[in-house]
């Protein structure tokens, strides 16, 4: 086992179509357990980068190492049972004609035996919150649903890493909530799990280590609330920290946000600042 389950080393890549590279220099680290949301605005690379996880798409120069191993001549079916990637639109894989074959395609390609099968899809579709729709149409499915039918999928392949590429995009607040909710469990189990999502406080509430990607590099990395602490930092990457980092920011902009994680530490932060303000108005009426 290794602790370092995904690496990068001055990973570049150019799609043949294009001048410049989407990939420019990456060099990262992704630990075992680690949550972690990788943002940027469209165009950044985000998808880009993680095609190269599971061997979708081959480096241009440089090297990318999967628990460990150089994938270099590694197929993508051999990492795809590393690396568990749902794709953006998971319409595109999704073809079967009910949700439990569906589920089991994957195995069964892998080879796995059909006791193990059965065994498995019960657990992701337990997991998953599917057990009323085992002999549904996935194309029947509500949008909420197909996209948890595209996870248990690929959970089925007993992936370590699991990789969710814009999860909540045309989702709302309910089914977004949803499937982060989800995915904390399997995180807790000992899943890496890597999601990229333009939702800023769905970040705040389940990474716990964001990357953020500009113009295919990598223009900061930390904890979550290193990242969301430097608003200034982030304008050039376009983004605008979550809502409680915005609003930390606003009532007490030299207070060090960085600990502001949960709503309960901006209300500690401001009831401080209301006593502040208060002791200083008695002080002042006291003169
Ligand atoms: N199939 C492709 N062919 C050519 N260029 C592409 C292709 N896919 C993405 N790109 C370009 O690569 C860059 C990174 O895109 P992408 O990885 O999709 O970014 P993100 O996922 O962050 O939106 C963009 O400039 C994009 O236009
Ligand atoms: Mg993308």
């Amino acid at each position: 086992m290794n602790d370092v389950v995904l690496r990068t080393k001055d990973l570049r890549f150019r799609y043949p179509t294009r001048q410049e590279f989407a990939l420019d220099g990456i060099n990262l680290e992704i630990h075992r357990g680690e949550f972690v949301a990788l943002i940027g605005q469209n165009g950044s690379g985000k998808t880009t980068l993680i095609k190269h996880f599971n061997g979708l798409l081959r480096p241009t120069a440089g090297e990318i190492f999967v628990d460990g191993q150089l994938t270099d001549g590694v197929p993508t079916s051999q990492l795809a049972r590393l690396v568990g990637y749902v794709f953006q639109n998971p319409d595109h894989q999704v073809f079967a004609e009910t949700v439990e074959e569906e589920i089991a395609f994957g195995p069964k390609n892998l080879g796995f035996d059909e006791e193990h099968i059965a065994e498995i899809t019960q657990e992701v579709v337990r997991d998953m919150g599917l057990e009323d729709y085992l002999d549904e149409m996935p194309f029947m499915l509500g949008k909420g649903q197909r996209q948890r039918l595209a996870v248990a999928s690929v959970l089925a392949m007993e992936p370590q890493i699991l990789i969710v590429d814009e999860p909540t995009t045309g989702q709302d607040w309910r089914e977004c909530i949803r499937l982060m909710d989800l995915l904390k469990p399997l995180n807790e189990k000992g899943h890496t799990i890597l999601v990229t999502t333009h939702n800023m406080n769905l970040v705040s509430l389940y990474a716990r280590r964001v990357i953020v990607m500009l113009a295919g590099k990598i223009w900061m990395d930390g904890t979550t609330q290193e990242v969301f602490s430097q608003p200034a930092k982030l304008t050039p990457a376009y983004i605008k920290p979550p809502t409680l980092y915005q609003l930390a920011h606003r009532f007490c902009p030299e207070a060090d946000i960085s600990a502001v994680v949960t709503p309960e530490d901006l209300a500690d932060l401001l009831y401080e600042r209301l006593g502040e303000t208060q002791a200083k108005s008695h002080a002042g009426g006291e003169e």
